[in-house]
Parts: C-alpha cells; structure tokens; sequence
C-alpha cells in the first residue's frame, strides 16, 4: 500500500533548497560507497535524485524507490536533463520501504538523509529493514542515515519558527524555509512540524506554503536493537559523513550492515 504523499509543497522547493545547504555533505559519502561497491545499487527515498543522479552519472546502475509521486516526478524531470549514458542506468519504482517486492537483489541498498526517520512504529522499522534485507544479494550491505538526537534541544522549542535556509528562485523572488515544531512524543521520540515555505518579491511576501512533516529519531542502542531483532549485523558506525566515531558530540548516525551469515 502506497501511503498519502506527505512532500507535495516540499518537492517544489527540495532541489533548490538542498543546493542551499552548503553543511549537507553527504554525496562524498554515498558516491565513493557506491563507486567501490559497483553496484547495481537501490536507493530506498530517493526523493529528487539528489544521490540517485551523481551515482547513476559514475555509470552505476541504481534503481530508485519512494513513497512520494511528486518527489519522483522531479527526479523524472531532473533526468530527462541528463545523457541517455545516464538515463539507461536509472530505474524508478513507487514504493513503501515497508514492503517492497523488486525481485531483484542489490549488493549495496543505501537509505540516504533520513527517510528511515519516517519510519514511526517499532513494527514499521522492522517491517522496512526486513524488506530491505529481502534485496540484498549475499554479502550486500544496506547503509543508512539518521541525525544524532540533539538531546539539549529535542524537547524544547514547541511554536517557535527558526529560519533554516534561504535561497533566490529563477524568477529572481527570495525563498525563505522556516521550520516549525508542533508537538513532541517522549514516549515515542518523535515530534511533528512544519516547513514553511515563504516567498518575496521586492521584499513583499507573495506566497506562503506549508508541508507539515513527522519524524522519529532514534539511540544508538534502539538501532542496536532494531539490528539485532533483524539479524543485521554492524560493518560499520560512523558519527559524521567524514567517517568521524560516533561520540556525543556528533551530528549523525551512519550505519553499514550486513545480514548475519
Ligand atoms: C529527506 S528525503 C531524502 C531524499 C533523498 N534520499 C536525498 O538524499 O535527497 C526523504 C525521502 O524519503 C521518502 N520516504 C518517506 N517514507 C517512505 C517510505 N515509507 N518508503 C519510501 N520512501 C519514503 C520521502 O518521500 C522522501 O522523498
């Protein structure tokens, strides 16, 4: 089952934001993982192709999965700019990371920048790092990410809106992202929020638009955990894209695994 489509506003405004963010330094992690594996490589969230496409263009075959139509109908747009060398290496599925059937196996599956964190229930988590596994041919890996909680902050801060990033559109308006927090679960570690999306043109707000979002952040031990009910075993832990140990002061959790033999 394919859910509602929860990136609708976001996918208008995800590419140009993400070009924005000059600290997201993820594609000299996953790109090198991908060269050094060869592939064929699955991308699970592949959104607009913002890791699918740099891969795909190394000449790695990759076939992309996500929940949301509108992220893929960027990422087909963004890859009818590309040569057909690249196209011929890319295939794109709809699909829910909690029950995916590819028939096809992948010796490297990558969750890149956090669609795991949409995963809100213990049996969802499973249910998706089953059917991940289900993909891996023998001795694949699957490698994901997720942002280390920042414990000092995670619950606090409910109704304020922060500016994350701002961007100029081709149309030469000014962007502006906003990000809200509307309520926080202790118990479950998640929280819900907003994106919002403000556009100006000479310094007027002409538009204003929300894409409300929930997710879920995890432990280290919860990850442990989750692995071991999935006889997944760790390769390798990372604390930052440049491969730092994970300690408390890190910004993510990267995780490399492997099925238990
Ligand atoms: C933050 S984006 C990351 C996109 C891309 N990997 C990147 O690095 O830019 C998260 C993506 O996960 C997708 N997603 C969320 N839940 C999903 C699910 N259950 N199955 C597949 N994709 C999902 C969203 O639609 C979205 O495109």
């Amino acid at each position: 089952m394919i859910e509602e489509d929860s990136y609708i506003v976001t996918s208008k405004h995800y590419d140009a934001s993400y070009t924005a963010k000059t600290n997201l330094v993820d594609i000299p992690f996953y790109l090198p993982l991908a060269e050094e594996d060869g592939g064929p490589v699955l991308e699970i969230g592949c959104g607009t192709g913002r890791i699918l496409l740099p891969i795909a263009r190394k000449g790695i075959s990759i076939t992309g999965v996500d929940q949301s139509r509108s992220m893929l109908s960027v990422l087909e747009a963004n890859l009818a700019e590309e040569e057909e060398s690249v196209r011929s290496k890319v295939n794109l599925q709809v699909g829910d990371m909690r029950n995916l059937d590819l028939q096809e196996k992948f010796s490297l599956a990558i969750i890149p920048f956090r669609p795991f964190q949409h995963m809100h229930t213990m049996e969802d988590q499973l249910a998706a790092l089953a059917s991940v596994k289900r993909h891996l041919a023998n001795d694949g890996r699957l490698v994901l990410d997720m942002f280390f909680p920042k414990f000092d902050k995670a619950f606090s801060g409910i109704g304020e809106e922060f500016l994350e990033l701002s961007w100029e559109n081709d149309d030469g308006d000014k962007i502006e992202r906003y990000f809200r927090k509307d309520s926080i679960s202790k118990v479950n570690l998640s929280f819900t929020g907003a994106m919002i999306y403000r556009t100006y043109r000479n310094g007027k707000l002409i538009l204003e638009e929300e894409n409300e979002l929930t997710m879920t952040f995890f432990t280290y031990p919860q990850m442990l955990a989750l692995f071991k009910l999935s006889s997944l075993e760790i390769v390798n832990t990372y604390g930052s894209f440049d491969k730092r140990t994970l300690d408390d002061s890190s910004p993510e959790m990267i995780f490399e695994v492997k099925s238990v033999a």
